[in-house]
């Protein structure tokens, strides 16, 4: 039977206090409702879930423009069975329609799959956890006979049944024609005054629908965000899940409770990571690299032995194998580094290229250059790339040596094997081979004195 998909995420998320609404706040660095949205995708690249929006509608549309998705609006939150109502007229009789929560993030791919292949077609799926502690949760109500008979929400639930702890994930199969027929029979009679997409389950018990239940191995997965501490416990369960993964991988994690994955990342074996680092958009990490304490790389790629400091951020660059970075430097996007080139503390790169061998060790802003092999750049080198209205290039060719204290003004290029003066002010192109100097000639004056203090 061909599956639809469909988001609940109208809600407002009066629990989160904040202005952001509730879908667009973000683990591991990505909205909520985009994780929900990923997972959709693995299952099937074909499908484009239908997303019910209703609270600050414009800014989440506006936020996840970029998702294959279909906006369905519901201008009033009513509820979660009002919710669904909403995307049913975009659903065949003969679907069946698998119900997601875009508060509910970490839903995994594996367990869905799972979930689809063993719910009959024309049964109810529900999908549930025993928990030790469901506060807050619907329950899920049985018989003698353990046969589902409905779900009570905790706010309208009894002594007795708070006193369950199998719960309501509020993840669902359910066939559409069923679904056409009994949502509109829904009440608001319920201490919430909505109209609960909960209340389908006992209507189908008393109707003889049959429903199957399936339990989920981790019941992370099901854990709804509701306020700022939810969010904060699983964004540290998918954390470790990650951290974990990877010293499976062959990584060395100093601390897996103290790494931060906010995108994709791939890491070679034997590379150590210390604590504290984050690690954002695409990263691809090579073998025996180790990474300091404190760094940030975002969309960074790093070839083997590459060794990077404490204190470094590094974003849009490509290390080359044998690189030793930092500490404490700052490498900015359209940076490639070759094979074993060296930046040291207090060394700002942006666009440029630094070719093999080269070192930048010092005090350093290098902006739009090109560095080209075993050059040594010498400790506070300015290239002056910007006039104040345009950007220009420094060209500085293979074996060139700068020395302390200079700055190039560019446009200009600096050949092969020249040597500059430390304290120079290069403004024309220096030849190749010879030393090029621009400073004032020192001198010594006899009988100088130093001034004293004046006595009041
Ligand atoms: C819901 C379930 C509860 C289950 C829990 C699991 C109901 C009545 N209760 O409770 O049994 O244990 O999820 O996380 O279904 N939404 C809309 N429109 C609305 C109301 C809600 O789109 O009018 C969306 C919300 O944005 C949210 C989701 O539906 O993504 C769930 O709503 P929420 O109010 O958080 O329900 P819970 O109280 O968590
Ligand atoms: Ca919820």
């Amino acid at each position: 039977m061909a599956l639809s998909v469909v988001i609940l995420a109208a809600g407002q998320g009066k629990r989160m206090r904040s202005e952001l609404p509730k879908v667009l706040h973000c683990l591991a660095g990505k909205p909520l409702l985009e994780h929900v949205v990923t997972t959709t995708h693995g299952l099937d690249s074909h499908l484009t879930p239908l997303v019910i929006y209703g609270h600050a509608g414009e800014k989440v549309q506006h936020a996840l423009a970029h998702l294959n998705v279909t906006w369905v609006p519901q201008s009033e939150q009513l509820g979660t069975g009002h919710a669904l109502l909403q995307a049913m007229p975009f659903i065949p009789d003969d679907h069946r329609i698998l119900v997601l929560y875009g508060d509910v993030p970490l839903i995994s791919i594996a367990t869905l799959k799972k979930f689809i292949a063993t719910t009959d077609a024309n049964s109810i799926g529900i999908l549930t956890a025993h928990l030790p502690n469901p506060h807050g949760l619907g329950r899920i109500l049985r018989n003698k006979q353990n046969d589902i008979i409905g779900v009570i929400e905790e706010k309208d639930a009894d002594e007795h049944q708070r006193y369950l702890n199998e719960i309501n994930s509020g993840i669902y199969l359910l066939p559409a024609a069923y679904v056409k027929k009994s949502l509109p029979l829904l009440q608001n009679n319920n201490a919430q005054k909505e109209y609960y997409l909960t209340d389908i389950i006992g209507h189908a018990a008393q109707n003889n629908m049959p429903i199957q239940s399936m339990l989920v191995r981790t019941h992370e997965e099901i854990l709804g965000v509701n306020d700022k501490v939810q969010l904060s416990v699983l964004e540290r369960y998918f954390q470790y899940q990650h951290a974990e993964k990877l010293m499976r991988d062959g990584v060395t994690i100093i601390d897996p409770h103290r790494i931060d994955i906010r995108g994709e990342v791939s890491v070679g074996n034997d590379t150590t990571i210390d604590v504290n680092v984050i690690f954002e958009g695409h990263v691809k990490i090579g073998k025996h690299c180790s990474i300091g304490p404190n760094s940030i790389l975002k969309n960074v790629i790093l070839g083997d032995h590459v060794e990077i400091k404490a204190n470094c951020v590094i974003d849009g660059a490509e290390i080359a194998a044998g690189c030793i970075i930092g500490p404490f430097a700052r490498i900015r996007p359209g940076t490639t580094l070759d094979l074993h080139s060296h930046v040291g503390n207090f060394v700002e790169i942006k666009n440029s290229m630094i070719g093999a061998g080269s070192k930048i060790n010092h005090l350093s802003y290098i902006g739009d250059t090109d560095i080209g092999k075993k050059v040594n750049v010498g400790a506070g080198t300015i290239t002056c790339n910007y006039d104040g209205v345009n950007k220009h290039r420094t060209i500085i060719e293979d074996n060139v040596f700068i020395g302390s204290n200079s700055q190039l003004v560019a446009p200009v290029t600096i050949g092969e094997g020249a040597t500059i003066g430390a304290g120079s002010t290069i403004t024309r192109n220096a030849p190749p081979y010879q030393l090029t100097i621009c400073r004032a000639t020192q001198r010594s004056i006899d009988n100088w004195q130093r001034p004293t203090k004046k006595e009041d």
